[in-house]
């Protein structure tokens, strides 16, 4: 495909994509295209390399109607999609967490002593940026990263021609509440961030409208 091609298929995927109130209950998404979708999420870059979050693909009717009552701006989509995805960010990445352990350690195979570098690295950044002000700062650091992995899936599914919706509509406490009480997820390790839905589309959006190039872009 030439740039030019690849450009307008770039465009048209994003003016593709609007947050899709309700799904096409009928249309079951792919299993490899929804793959596809969880791929460009776990390959997304995150700060310092940390990978700070886990995708929990909710199928079950049980947890959807649970989640229904937890989260208004999300009910229409729990109802048709099909498949929604609650993204968690972790707690706590700091150097010293086992879980930053873990990724250098176990998958990374550093040694000792770059193990050591890259923990004097991750405190002297998160210093300098307050990331590690406090617990608050570090669950917002480690969300901002789960963002990017909700772009890139939402983009990977609309030139897939999926629809989809990122939503923040609920009740976060109650949620987190929802997955402890479950035993889902820890909730001292992790706590809801973003969900997404996945599915087709059941009417037409409206026109898609945004502010021009020039009103948010300045050149230097
Ligand atoms: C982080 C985030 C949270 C959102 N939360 C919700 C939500 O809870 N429910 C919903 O229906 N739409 C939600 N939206 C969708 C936005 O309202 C929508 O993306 C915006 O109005 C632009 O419209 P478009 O995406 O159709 O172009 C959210 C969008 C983002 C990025």
């Amino acid at each position: 495909m030439s740039n030019k091609d690849m450009q307008q298929t770039i465009i048209d995927a994003f003016n593709y994509r609007h947050a899709t109130k309700r799904f096409d209950a009928s249309k079951k998404i792919d299993d490899s295209d929804f793959d596809t979708i969880l791929e460009a999420g776990r390959l997304s870059p995150s700060s310092l390399g940390l990978e700070p979050w886990r995708f929990l693909v909710v199928q079950s009717e049980d947890l959807r109607n649970k989640l229904h009552e937890l989260s208004g701006g999300a009910r229409g989509q729990l109802e048709t999609a099909s498949h929604f995805v609650l993204i968690l960010a972790r707690k706590n990445v700091t150097k010293s967490s086992p879980h930053v352990h873990h990724i250098l350690r176990d998958l990374k195979q550093y040694d000792d002593d770059s193990i050591k570098a890259f923990g004097d690295k991750v405190e002297g950044f998160q210093t300098n940026f307050h990331i590690n002000d406090n617990e608050r700062t570090l669950l917002d650091w480690s969300s901002k990263q789960t963002y990017i992995a909700l772009g890139n899936m939402m983009t990977s599914a609309a030139l897939l021609g999926i629809d989809s919706c990122p939503m923040e509509g609920f009740d976060i406490d109650a949620v987190e509440q929802l997955l402890d009480d479950e035993g889902i997820a820890d909730m001292k390790e992790f706590a809801p961030s973003v969900m997404v839905a996945f599915g087709y589309r059941e009417k037409e959006p409206k026109e898609k409208i945004r502010q021009p190039q020039e009103d948010v872009v300045e050149w230097l």
